[in-house]
């Protein structure tokens, strides 16, 4: 049985030494110690993480270990690691980093290493993405594939949409990708509107194989298809199903052979890199995509090996927890400074609210303190030009992630300089603001020198990589996969549920009988209103 979080004498000192900290400036904490920049830093797996400009000291980085120390960090990470049941709502061990393990490691489960499993399962997909972009994979009209449609939601989407962005310069450019997730009709129509179904592969991504807008789009995108094809045979060339439900998938009618399988040891927002990548490695290879999974092992060997005091997720993840509990911070912005990293904000909102979005500790009981944030973000530049207003001047702390590379993948000019030149600029202005003297020294009129004052000593993190690479990409994920590990760990949650979800759908499903059929409505007023005036304009 855990200890009560709150009651730890760790999390005692820590509240007491963060009601220290917060009439300490940033500005004051960087002019005592001239090696501040480059003391709070730590470097694994092509990642350098300056995490100098936030509103600690050493003694908080003690404390946070202290906390973590006590909240059992490094023996629940080896429980992850060696396949114990830590999911344990729904008794499943957790091993996404048995799906980037060498082929000489071995993890057990029940006994059955699984790591010649996953290794089988790559090789499949290794064998058919090389088909597919060799033109050996033909349409069932004899035709070669140009178009691969990817069909999932949730996990089994915004992996594979934020893989296939981010990784673009790596990819097949005569293969065209699309990404259909939402029930709405929309999203299908918009997808294939200008496809040739004799030319497209549809990749039917779903763990259970019975998530509602999954096997919705997933019928319709049949029905389009054989509007085309004629025969039901054809499906075999233009199908395939990414699942751990075979049976599922068979009474779907793709054939099984047509079958990339995982395991329920994997779950939807860590799977990525499991066969719920096979439109990655369609788009970059197979030889891309073992890089990749080598990136998300470097990272998994930093976590589980190095002290807390260099660890990059145990750092990040710690920090967090800092700002939640202590400064009230509800949210934290994803700042990545690279277009191709456009849908990395909206990935790692599944991975972080899924996870620790949890009211209730691992024994059931409601917690008295803040657990998961909220994520979300912008790449730069743009929300310089939007949102950052806030970051500066609003009233709230967002702490900050800002994510950056030396060198880009499409030298143009100058471009990249002054992209990152506004990296380093927002993170200085954000720590060290502007005070109402130097708005004065600058002849400012007084009436408006309220306004041009810059606060300042506001936290961010900052994350430079050389180039983004398939390497690279996989052990920035893995960062943030174990980040919001250690998160759930002092939280004490379970992050690998997902119970919140369930009570939409249950109610959806109803809803949706009550829309096609006469039935008396017994909602709440509002409710019954909606559903009646909805049918009566449909
Ligand atoms: O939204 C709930 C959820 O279960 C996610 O956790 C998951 O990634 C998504 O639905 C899709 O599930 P599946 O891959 O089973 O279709």
């Amino acid at each position: 049985m855990s200890k009560h979080l709150t009651s730890l004498p760790e999390w005692k000192a820590l509240a007491a030494h963060a009601a220290e900290l917060k009439n300490v400036h940033l500005r004051e904490l960087f002019a005592k110690d001239s090696s501040r920049g480059t003391k709070f830093t730590a470097e694994a797996a092509g990642l350098y993480l300056d995490y100098s400009k936030n509103r600690i000291t050493e003694e908080t980085v003690k404390l946070l270990i202290a906390l973590a120390e006590a909240s059992q960090l490094k023996a629940r990470t080896e429980a992850m690691f060696t396949g114990e049941k830590i999911n344990i709502t729904e008794n499943r061990a957790v091993l996404h980093v048995a799906l980037r393990a060498p082929k000489t490691e071995k993890i057990l489960v029940d006994g059955e290493d699984v790591v010649p499993e996953v290794h089988a399962v790559l090789e499949k997909m290794a064998g058919f993405a090389e088909k597919v972009r060799s033109g050996a994979w033909l349409g069932y009209t004899g035709k070669r594939i140009k178009n691969i449609v990817n069909i999932g939601i949730g996990g089994s989407d915004l992996g594979p949409v934020m893989a296939y962005e981010a990784l673009k310069h790596y990819s097949n450019r005569d293969l065209t990708f699309r990404f259909v997730s939402n029930v709405d009709g929309t999203d299908f129509a918009e997808a294939v509107h200008d496809l040739n179904a004799e030319e497209t592969l549809f990749l039917v991504a779903s763990k259970t194989f019975t998530t509602l807008e999954t096997m919705t789009n997933a019928h319709s995108a049949r029905t389009w298809a054989l509007a085309t094809l004629k025969q039901t045979e054809a499906i075999a060339s233009h199908f395939v199903a990414i699942s751990t439900n075979e049976k599922e998938v068979a009474k779907f009618g793709i054939d099984t052979q047509n079958m990339f399988g995982f395991w329920d040891w994997v779950g939807g927002r860590y799977s990525m890199d499991s066969a719920i990548g096979l439109s990655t490695m369609l788009a970059i290879g197979p030889n891309n995509f073992r890089e990749l999974l080598d990136g998300f092992h470097d990272m998994d060997v930093h976590f589980r090996t190095t002290p807390i005091e260099k660890n990059l997720p145990a750092l990040l993840g710690l920090l967090s927890v800092w700002y939640t509990e202590f400064f009230d911070a509800q949210t934290v912005a994803i700042l990545p400074y690279d277009q191709y990293l456009k849908r990395f904000p909206a990935y790692l909102q599944q991975l972080t609210m899924e996870s620790n979005g949890k009211h209730v500790t691992l024994e059931g009981k409601t917690v008295d303190y803040q657990t998961g944030p909220i994520y979300w973000g912008e790449p730069g530049t743009n929300g310089q030009h939007s949102f950052y207003q806030l970051i500066h001047q609003g009233t709230r702390l967002i702490p900050c992630d800002f994510i950056g590379f030396s060198k880009t993948l499409n030298p143009l000019g100058n471009h990249h300089d002054l992209l990152m030149a506004n990296v380093f600029a927002q993170t200085e202005a954000l720590a060290f603001g502007k005070t109402a003297e130097e708005v004065k020294a600058e002849g400012v009129a007084d009436a408006l020198v309220p306004h041009k004052v810059f606060e300042g000593n506001r936290p961010s993190n900052t994350i430079l990589a050389e180039k983004l690479t398939p390497r690279l990409l996989g052990s920035l994920v893995a960062l943030y996969e174990h980040a919001v590990f250690t998160q759930g760990v002092i939280w004490q949650i379970d992050s690998f549920d997902q119970w919140g979800v369930e009570l939409g759908k249950v109610l959806a499903s109803r809803i949706i009988k009550e829309i096609a059929s006469d039935t008396e409505l017994k909602h709440d007023s509002s409710t019954n209103n909606l559903i009646t005036r909805y049918k009566s304009k449909k």
